[in-house]
């Protein structure tokens, strides 16, 4: 299998796969090809494949490295360990069956609130909304760090941002709000943040293991800035979201049922629109850990009794 590339048009990044076969085992080359694509393009949307089983997508996600438990950590039944089932869908008693992927979410990248965070997420639309449901947001943080100053790069350089799962909501709009709002009312009682509310650390200039690119690793989770007052660390990183989001280096993905789309949690921060929660919106997400972020003693990969969890 050899995978075939075509930019995304009308976007700054981001790649549509072809050839890829998410059911089959990935052998190591087409991990590695993947990766190469990542590092390139940053984001890969994956079309015109065969649906992959849930094992089988478990498998083809777990050929990339160790996953998060990710079906395990908000109290709600999912159809595996690994696969985070997003869905508006309701049971008997009108709550959603599983996270709600209605409501909007702001700026993140996922599980940054955890001292392991996301290297890389697979996310694909199972069932959609007649008109597609919300667009998924992504802003490419690497051509965000790239574009900054070396002064600006200077002062960045070594910070540590204080993540948090709390308060991120502060940085919805007023319409995002009561989306949200609305959305608790049908929220899952079984919902639960796990392991309470400690917050993790990681850098604000964040480099890849890999490729050993930059990125500004800085979105709504980042509550605080390590030896910073508050107040100063709130107005630099509203200012650095405000640059990360700039629509010159933003894409909206606009789902279609069956997409798989591929992106580098390290080189993309992503925010959700809300969907019409009257209709289905269905997704199914998988991460692998990002093992180490370049901090000493912020390597722990013991996720599911740290941090609070959002889903993506
Ligand atoms: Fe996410």
């Amino acid at each position: 299998m050899s995978i075939k590339l075509r930019k995304l048009p009308d976007a700054s990044f981001g790649a549509i796969v072809e050839g890829l076969e998410p059911s089959e085992t990935p052998t190591e080359e087409i991990v590695a090809e993947v990766r190469a694509a990542l590092a390139e393009h940053v984001l890969l949307v994956v079309r015109g494949h065969r649906p992959p089983s849930d094992a089988e997508l478990v498998r083809f996600a777990g050929g990339f490295g160790p996953l998060f438990d990710g079906g395990e950590l908000f109290g709600i039944a999912s159809p595996t360990r690994e696969i985070l089932r997003l869905t508006s869908e309701r049971n008997e008693l009108g709550v959603e069956t599983g996270p709600s992927s209605a409501t909007p979410l702001p700026w993140h990248t996922d599980y940054s609130y955890l001292p392991c965070a996301a290297r890389e997420t697979f996310l694909e639309a199972v069932q959609l909304p007649a008109d597609g449901g919300g667009r998924t947001w992504f802003a490419d943080v690497y051509d965000a760090w790239e574009s900054l100053a070396q002064t600006i790069h200077d002062r960045l350089d070594g910070l540590v941002g204080i993540h948090s799962i709390k308060g991120s909501g502060r940085h919805l709009n007023r319409d995002e709000r009561r989306a949200a709002r609305a959305g608790r009312e049908v929220k899952n009682p079984d919902f639960t943040y796990p392991g309470g509310r400690v917050p993790a650390r990681h850098p604000l200039a964040h480099r890849h293991p890999d490729t050993g690119r930059i990125a500004l690793y800085v979105n709504s989770l980042v509550a605080g800035i390590e030896g910073w007052d508050p107040d100063d660390a709130d107005s630099l990183i509203e200012d650095l979201i405000v640059h990360a989001t700039d629509e010159g280096r933003v894409y909206g993905h606009a789902w279609e049922v069956g997409d798989l789309v591929i992106f580098d949690d390290i080189g993309t921060i992503h925010r959700r629109d809300p969907s019409d929660r009257d209709q289905i919106r269905t997704m199914r997400q998988l991460s692998t850990m990002l093992t180490d972020d370049g901090l000493a003693g912020a390597a722990s990969v013991t996720v599911s009794t740290v941090g609070g969890a959002r889903p993506g």
